[in-house]
């Protein structure tokens, strides 16, 4: 990761968004404060964009609005996007896709622990750690085509370019290097023989260039038996944008579910000032909204990985393991286990944050 050394204040678009979106990340803003209270240099302002604003003022997110993320904001914190109210789900389409795909944020990293630095307390069926990262490309495949329905029929197409292959895979093989984990192409070559086809050219290409990383490509329907029932076999795994969508959930699981797992979205190729996007991998949840059921830790590690893209590393270790201090506790909302409320859980990682600091 570049370091923010040079950068004089680090902008940050904060857009809680639809659902539960808004009650996670009341849980992270107040790292951002805490980060800020330590000396470092930023500052967030909170954008409107989601599905109230759309349905009360029609916009989604403009163009001129869109510039204005690209051109005056280092990174976007996002909540999530999803309202039953929008059922064809265009304003996230508007929103989120356009913020990856516009700013070229080709690699979506999504590690399976609470750390990559600390290990996580699994306490379900796999008591020791699984070290999952998953690579997931985060601009093309069916993401971004219009298609089109007809009586009886829907067509959605897919596209795969290989500047956007080749950056995801590279981010992945570097990523396989410096952890010495193993990486894993997920892919269906067999039957999507030209997108798929152009990922396997890709990764050949790469293997040859990176000897030292035990790589293999694996069909995504086996793959997805082999990390079930061996979870700990994997380590890097990378994947399309739909695939990499798919597999990122069922590794969710290991964590304990959807409320844990984090993610971060940037551009590699392109300069350090443009934004990365820091999300949690689950949705707004409408099954939970205003009850305070949220498990915000998606959304706050999420933010440490933000804080490890600027190269803030203490802050986000520490953030880290006050989580795994948590879960270790188990001061955690109800889908791990615990009794925790969104607030009293977002208030128990920050009470830990100074012993982790
Ligand atoms: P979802 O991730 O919102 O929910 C799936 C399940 O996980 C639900 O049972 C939910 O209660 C649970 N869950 C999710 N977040 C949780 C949290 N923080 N704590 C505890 N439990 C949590 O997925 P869905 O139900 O398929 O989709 C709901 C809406 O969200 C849809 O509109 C969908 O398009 C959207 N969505 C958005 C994003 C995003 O913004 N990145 C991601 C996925 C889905
Ligand atoms: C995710 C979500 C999104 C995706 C949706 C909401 C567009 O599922 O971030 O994983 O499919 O990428
Ligand atoms: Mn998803």
């Amino acid at each position: 990761m570049v370091s923010s050394a040079d950068l004089d204040i680090v902008h940050v678009a904060v857009l809680p968004g639809d659902g539960i979106g808004p009650e996670v990340m009341a849980e992270a803003l107040p790292l951002l404060a805490w980060a800020r209270e330590r000396g470092r240099p930023i500052s967030w302002e909170i954008l409107p964009y989601g599905a109230e604003h759309f349905l009360r003022t029609g916009e989604t997110l403009s163009e001129d609005n869109f510039q204005r993320i690209q051109d005056h904001y280092d990174a976007v914190l996002f909540g999530a996007v999803g309202d039953p109210r929008i059922p064809d789900g265009r304003h996230a389409e508007q929103i989120l896709l356009r913020m990856r795909q516009g700013l070229q944020l080709a690699v979506n990293w999504r590690p399976c622990a609470p750390t990559h630095v600390c290990q996580i307390p699994w306490k379900g069926a796999h008591p020791d750690a699984i070290r999952l990262e998953i690579f997931r490309e985060n601009t093309e495949g069916p993401y971004g085509l219009k298609g089109r329905s007809e009586p009886g029929l829907g067509i959605d197409e897919a596209w795969h370019t290989e500047p956007a292959i080749m950056r995801l895979l590279e981010a992945a093989f570097t990523r396989a290097e410096a952890s010495r984990q193993p990486l894993t192409l997920a892919h269906k070559a067999n039957v999507l023989k030209h997108g798929h086809g152009l990922w396997m050219r890709c990764f050949q290409q790469l293997r040859g260039l990176h000897p030292e990383v035990k790589a293999q490509a694996m069909h995504a329907d086996a793959l997805l038996c082999a990390l079930v029932q061996h979870p700990k076999a994997f380590g890097i795994i990378a994947a399309d944008n739909y695939l990499g969508d798919l597999i990122s959930d069922l590794t969710a699981a290991f964590l304990g579910g959807m409320g844990v797992a984090p993610s971060l979205s940037y551009a590699p190729h392109r300069p350090f000032r443009c934004c990365a996007l820091a999300e949690p991998v689950h949705g707004s949840a409408p099954d939970r909204v205003g009850q305070g059921t949220a498990n915000p830790m998606g959304m706050i590690l999420s933010t440490a990985l933000l804080f490890r893209h600027l190269g803030w590393a203490n802050e986000a270790e520490a953030i880290e393991q006050a989580v795994a201090r948590c879960l270790e506790a188990g001061e955690t909302t109800g889908d791990l286990g615990g009794t925790l409320s969104t607030t009293q859980a977002g208030q128990a990682i920050r009470a830990r944050l100074s012993s982790c600091a």
